[in-house]
């Protein structure tokens, strides 16, 4: 199988590739990326050299750099990771690149894969499409869409133009909806990796309003697993929500990560909250647990451990991230509000 993977130089891409090279002696990966500030080619180092690995440059939302991989290769299958995936930067500085990559890159990417007859299309959303749950209840696959910030938004806006791909053209289009991801690879901007960086270099650890908002964590691995159940077995225009630990407090996550690292409590900072934050997510995975024979592996205190290690680990992956274009979004997004409640 060759597989058309974008923004494989991410965080969930990257993972997702050396899962699929990992486990497949006959897969075929041509990774595709724009670099943005969040992609970065030493998450694919490994595969230099590899005969089954190829690296392409590109933005999904540029008709001429996807008709040139497509028309290059015979893909099976195109498996969209590609977006500006963060809800802060969406809400602080602006939502227009998130709107020319994540809708109108998934439309490209949805007529272009028509035009060479690619068979598959696998769109990776997310569970911010649902909204925001009460204390009470999980996001079904049928619940409705109801996206509270621009990131979501434009997440939501992608899933209907997938649907309508499916419903219009036939299209073999499949959705996947996953909670919060995490694990080795991840931008230290994202609450897991920027908690254990930060504490890893005794610094603040920001925490948006009372800290009582919940997430539904899973590690990036079994989101992997799940993703390539789909891609070979999900039936076209169907959508599967993949979800992993839910009700835990990011308080909670936080001082967790504190306890593991042995670092104090003291270094939490409650500051102002999140605009539009929703309060809860929490998952029901039942459906693909049932059709496709998905189970998590992966507890989250083990996961969290892992990730701490890769983190500890690998210093100079984050520090270099740490120290460039990432400051000044840092400035722009923390800074203010730490000095306005710690003066
Ligand atoms: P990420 O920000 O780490 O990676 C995104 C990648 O896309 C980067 O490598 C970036 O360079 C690339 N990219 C951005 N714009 C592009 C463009 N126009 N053309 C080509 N490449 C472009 O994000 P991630 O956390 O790995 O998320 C991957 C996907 O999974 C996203 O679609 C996101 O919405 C979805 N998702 C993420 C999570 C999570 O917790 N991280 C949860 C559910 C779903
Ligand atoms: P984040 O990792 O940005 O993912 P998402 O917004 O996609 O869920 O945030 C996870 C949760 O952690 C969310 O409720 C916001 C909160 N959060 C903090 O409290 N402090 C932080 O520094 C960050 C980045 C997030």
């Amino acid at each position: 199988m060759k597989i058309l993977v974008t923004g494989a130089a991410g965080f969930i891409g990257s993972n997702f590739v050396r899962y699929m090279l990992s486990r497949y002696k006959d897969v075929y990966v041509v990774s595709f990326d724009a670099l943005t500030y969040a992609g970065n080619l030493e998450n694919l180092a490994e595969f230099e050299g590899d005969p089954r690995h190829q690296f392409v440059k590109g933005d999904i939302a540029n008709p001429e750099d996807v008709e040139n991989v497509c028309r290059e290769h015979k893909f099976d299958a195109v498996v969209n990771f590609a977006a500006e995936s963060h809800v802060d930067r969406s809400i602080h500085l602006g939502v227009y690149p998130f709107i020319r990559t994540n809708v109108q890159g998934v439309q490209v990417l949805l007529e272009t894969s028509r035009k060479y007859n690619i068979r598959r299309f696998v769109q990776i959303s997310t569970d911010e499409v649902y909204g925001s749950l009460g204390e009470e209840g999980l996001f079904y696959e049928q619940s409705p869409l109801a996206p509270n910030n621009p990131y979501s938004a434009t997440k939501a806006g992608a899933d209907f133009l997938v649907r309508a791909s499916f419903r219009c053209y036939g299209q073999d289009v499949v959705i996947t909806r996953c909670s919060n991801n995490f694990g080795p690879y991840q931008f230290p901007e994202k609450l897991i990796p920027l908690t254990i960086t930060n504490a890893l270099e005794n610094k603040p650890v920001p925490v948006y309003g009372d800290g009582m908002h919940m997430r539904d964590w899973i590690y990036v691995t079994d989101h992997c697993s799940a993703i390539d159940l789909v891609l070979r077995k999900a039936p076209a225009g169907s959508v599967y929500n993949i979800g992993g630990v839910h009700d835990i407090p990011n308080i909670e996550v936080v001082r967790k990560i504190l306890r593991f690292m042995g670092k104090p409590e003291s270094l939490i900072r409650h500051i102002e909250d999140r605009p539009g934050h929703d309060r809860r997510y929490a998952m029901d995975s039942s459906k693909i647990t049932k059709e496709l024979g998905w189970k998590m592996s992966y507890s989250f205190e083990e996961a969290l451990q892992t990730t701490i290690k890769w983190y500890t680990e690998n210093t100079k992956w984050w520090q270099r991230i740490k120290s460039g274009e990432y400051v000044s979004y840092y400035e722009k997004v923390y800074s203010a509000r730490l000095k306005q409640k710690y003066p």
